[in-house]
């Protein structure tokens, strides 16, 4: 697993070669992608609740099911049927949501990460990514990152 405590400079170059990594498909206007969740992240500097979270549930049939029901409940009208950064409700918001389809390929997409980042949402960087650790269940929450990480895959049919 990739250390939080990472060089200072490899904190600054990631988001950069996020950045970098985004262009390369297709998604290059400035509001297309917030860094500073990356580059708290990156430093080592999210609340200490959640920096060596695992998930912790199987990558179940049924996990991954009741994640997608999940996900097109609470997340699809922002971040698009297929985790693209394209829904709907999410056009008009600066920064616009993200792509999760990318976000789960990067060094960052780890399931810290990921519940850190579904429980509190962009309430500390004045986003509009909703906070859903009063809303949803850990167990929930994981269920969401399953399907991300895998059901999307599976979904769309490629790697
Ligand atoms: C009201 C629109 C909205 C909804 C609903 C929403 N999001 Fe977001 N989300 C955003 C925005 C805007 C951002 C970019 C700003 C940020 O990271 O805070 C974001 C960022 C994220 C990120 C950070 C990814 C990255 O690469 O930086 C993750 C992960 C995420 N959302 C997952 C989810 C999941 C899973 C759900 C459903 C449980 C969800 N979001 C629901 C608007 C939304």
């Amino acid at each position: 697993m990739l250390s939080l405590r990472v060089p200072y400079t490899l904190s600054l170059l990631l988001p950069a070669m996020a950045i970098i990594g985004c262009q390369h498909i297709g998604i290059n206007d400035s509001n297309s992608i917030f860094v500073g969740r990356y580059t708290q992240y990156m430093r080592g500097n999210i609340p200490n609740q959640y920096a060596d979270l695992i998930n912790p549930l199987p990558a179940s049939t049924e996990n991954i099911s009741d994640g997608k029901k999940l996900y097109q409940m609470q997340c699809q009208v922002c971040h698009g049927a297929s985790g693209g950064g394209d829904g709907l409700a999410g056009k008009q918001l600066v920064p616009r949501p993200a792509n999760l389809a990318f976000t789960r390929r990067l060094p960052v997409g780890t399931d810290a990460f990921f519940f850190w980042t579904l429980s509190e949402g962009g309430k500390p960087f004045g986003t509009a990514m909703p906070a859903f650790g009063e809303r949803l269940s850990d167990k929930e929450i994981w269920q969401i990152t399953h399907y991300i990480n895998i059901g999307f895959t599976l979904d769309q049919g490629t790697s």
